[in-house]
């Protein structure tokens, strides 16, 4: 395990919030020494199943997906931290997300991947409510603690609508703060704050809605 974080953007705009919101973030933890990997999950296929085989020939597929997830899964099983920079779309991930999520699931679950990462959650949408952000969390809270490890933190930032309003609204500045906050804190020892409903900018965690104590439904 080494110092190395691994970003998972999944916006398929190209320079868009998210981008710009994650190599805000990636510049800090560089600066403060971290190594970053960055991915971007609209670069590998929501469609590209490898059960596709039973369908056509495996050499004929179009992309080349399964290099980059294994590229991915590498540095992954390396990484001491993986924080993902996602938009919302229908009020959840986008599709090409929850794809990488399936096989990130699967390598863990196979023990392909192993140890405990800290993970991060940067989201941002164009709406103005907090609640918008409800789907985005639900799933990325329960998929980190069904993997075993650990949420050091979500900044999730309203009223980003056009591509550069990142950079136009501080937003980028607030994702350069949070990797301050993300490189600084010991997940093993301190208690994610608690927001409230106030104006969701620049928090670095709010309040998580899982709510049930069952153990990780991925290895029972
Ligand atoms: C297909 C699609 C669905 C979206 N759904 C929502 C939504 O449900 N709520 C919302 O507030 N914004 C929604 N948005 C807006 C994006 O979250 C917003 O533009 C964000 O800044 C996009 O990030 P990006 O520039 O990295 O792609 C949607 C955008 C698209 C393209």
């Amino acid at each position: 395990m080494n110092n190395k974080i691994v970003i998972i953007t999944g916006s398929p705009r190209r320079r868009g919030n998210c981008s710009r919101l994650a190599a805000s973030f990636e510049k800090r933890l560089n600066e403060l020494g971290c190594e970053t990997a960055v991915y971007n999950a609209c670069s590998f296929s929501a469609c590209d199943w490898s059960g596709s085989g039973a369908y056509f020939n495996d050499a004929d597929r179009s992309d080349d997906s399964e290099a980059y997830l294994e590229l991915l899964k590498k540095d992954i099983g390396e990484a001491h931290g993986v924080v993902l920079a996602v938009p919302v779309y229908v009020y959840g991930m986008p599709a090409q997300v929850l794809a990488m999520l399936d096989k990130i699931a699967s390598a863990v679950k196979s023990g392909e991947i192993s140890g405990r990462k800290r993970c991060a959650l940067i989201s941002c949408c164009a709406q103005k409510k907090i609640s918008v952000f409800n789907g985005i969390k639900f799933t990325y809270e329960h998929v980190v603690k069904a993997l075993g490890w650990e949420n050091s933190g979500e900044l999730l930032l309203t009223s980003l609508w056009k591509r550069s309003d990142a950079d136009k609204h501080g937003a980028a500045d607030e994702a350069y703060a949070f990797a301050d906050k993300f490189a600084a804190q010991d997940a093993e020892e301190k208690k994610m704050p608690v927001d409230t409903e106030g104006p969701v900018n620049g928090g670095l965690t709010v309040s998580s809605l899982i709510n049930d104590t069952l153990p990780s439904w991925l290895f029972e």
